[in-house]
């Protein structure tokens, strides 16, 4: 009775990056109401600076625009609905943007589409570039979510780019290319590549290096390019953030077709830490893609009081300096502590500058190098130290016993008791690794007599013949 869409399973709410938001939901970590519960360490949500917006709204009441001082007053905004979106609020999104990267690059209002989220921008983006089967590129490991936001509804498809702990996850050309043929082989159409900067779930920004690999390999086979930027604000510390647009800039190709490829999609879900106001963007150079995205985002509309509350906010050019640069600092302590809790406990992080999370290399804690491994280690986090964590494999990762670890979405406290229960996983599983060892170790005769060679050439001599 149902439509197809309906009742596949091509959502992605299966995978363990969403399992593991259930289980939490089922036993949520309280200090007091429910100390042993689950600490979420799977939702990538920065609460650091919220004291900052808590304070700029106690110090403007007017701003919601339901006061009889608002400039607008509740009739306007309750009466205003255009999809091309309030200039006052798409003027200073752009100016938001531009300052983010310091100016370097400026943006058009006129280029940009308001979007219920990034989420909802992803999407469009790939209604307005892709046909259904049509395939894109992603750079793995990536963020769960695009299985849903890129595929679901479209019809597109994913071909990932793999990308391997060797270089620390980078984009390269090779890799690049082997996607491109991979899909090929698949018989599908290549309409572009979709990167993340910074990356989640990498917690680090693309290098320079990256960028033009990016841009010749676009331009070459003439694809899209689509650069997610939603963290670009999170950026706390070396090396910086540089956005696409620079990179065109710099290349001298802003007004080139190559530009027209290229488009950023944005959101103030982590920078601003909003995500419950779905306030995403398209910003694209190209102006049919601009039209197309506007019709569509009739589906997806930021509300008009939203929209109004954010134009001052971000108008407030004293308050988002001062934000920004708190959200950087704040982000890079807690960034640092997560780190040295877990260099103590022996576990490494790759190098991150950015985002809400460390990329944590726990393969030394899996009983088989294994994604079936990974999966065992992961439920163990889960139900047996009380941290849901999101697996690599939920983030296509290639390679077993990496975990996405979020920092940014819970107090102080709640992340020193996380990194407790995590230190004391760590030290009983290796002291049962080791004691396992030493009676394994203690039960070998001291000398072997003859015959056990003899046996092990004969087996090793046999399981070469099976190919095992
Ligand atoms: C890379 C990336 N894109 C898009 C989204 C969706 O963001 P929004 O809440 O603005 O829809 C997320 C959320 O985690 C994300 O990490």
């Amino acid at each position: 009775m149902l439509s197809a869409m309906a009742t596949c399973n091509s959502h992605g709410q299966d995978s363990s990056y969403f399992l593991g938001w259930e289980e939490y939901e089922k036993n949520p970590y309280h200090p007091i109401n429910n100390p042993n519960g689950i600490i979420q360490m799977g939702l990538a949500e920065n609460q650091l600076p919220f004291d900052l917006l808590e304070s700029w709204l106690n110090n403007n009441p007017n701003a919601s625009g339901f006061t009889a001082q608002s400039n607008f007053g509740f009739k306007e905004i309750a009466l205003f609905q255009d999809y091309h979106g309030l200039p006052a609020f798409k003027k200073a999104l752009v100016d938001f943007m531009s300052e983010i990267r310091e100016n370097k690059v400026t943006f058009n209002p006129n280029n940009l589409v308001l979007t219920a989220g990034a989420t909802s921008a992803n999407e469009t983006l790939m209604f307005c570039l892709a046909d259904p089967g049509d395939a894109f590129l992603l750079p793995t490991p990536y963020y769960p979510g695009f299985d849903r936001d890129l595929k679901w509804r479209t019809g597109a498809e994913i071909v990932p780019i793999h990308c391997s702990s060797s270089n620390g996850f980078r984009i390269t050309e090779s890799a690049l290319e082997d996607a491109y043929q991979q899909a090929q082989k698949q018989n599908l159409k290549v309409k572009g590549v979709l990167v993340t900067n910074p990356s989640n779930p990498l917690g680090t920004s693309l290098s320079m290096h990256e960028l033009e690999l990016l841009v010749n390999f676009i331009s070459s086979k003439n694809l899209h390019l689509i650069s997610d930027e939603i963290y670009s604000g999170t950026v706390f510390t070396s090396p910086g953030f540089v956005s696409i647009m620079e990179v065109l800039k710099n290349k001298n190709l802003m007004n080139t077709d190559v530009a027209k490829q290229v488009h950023i999609v944005y959101s103030l879900s982590k920078d601003l830490g909003l995500p419950g106001f779905r306030i995403g963007a398209i910003y694209s150079n190209d102006d049919i893609v601009v039209s197309a995205a506007t019709k569509m985002s009739s589906f997806g509309l930021i509300s008009s009081q939203t929209q109004y509350l954010l134009s001052q906010i971000l108008s407030d050019k004293k308050f988002t300096k001062n934000y920004l640069t708190e959200n950087r600092k704040r982000l890079k302590q807690r960034h640092e502590m997560l780190e040295k809790a877990l260099q103590k406990a022996g576990i490494r992080c790759l190098k991150g500058n950015a985002g809400l999370f460390s990329w944590v290399d726990m393969k030394r804690l899996l009983s088989a190098q294994t994604f079936k491994g990974e999966m065992e280690l992961w439920k163990k986090i889960v139900y047996e130290v009380g941290l849901n964590i999101s697996p690599g494999s939920s983030c296509h990762c290639s390679e077993p016993g990496w975990f996405r670890v979020c920092f940014a979405n819970m107090s102080k406290e709640t992340l020193v008791l996380a990194m407790q229960r995590l230190t004391s996983f760590v030290d009983s599983t290796v002291k049962k690794t080791n004691q396992s060892r030493h009676n394994r170790n203690s039960r070998k005769p001291k000398s072997l007599p003859k015959w056990v060679f003899s046996l092990s050439s004969f087996t090793t001599a046999r399981s070469v013949k099976n190919g095992a």
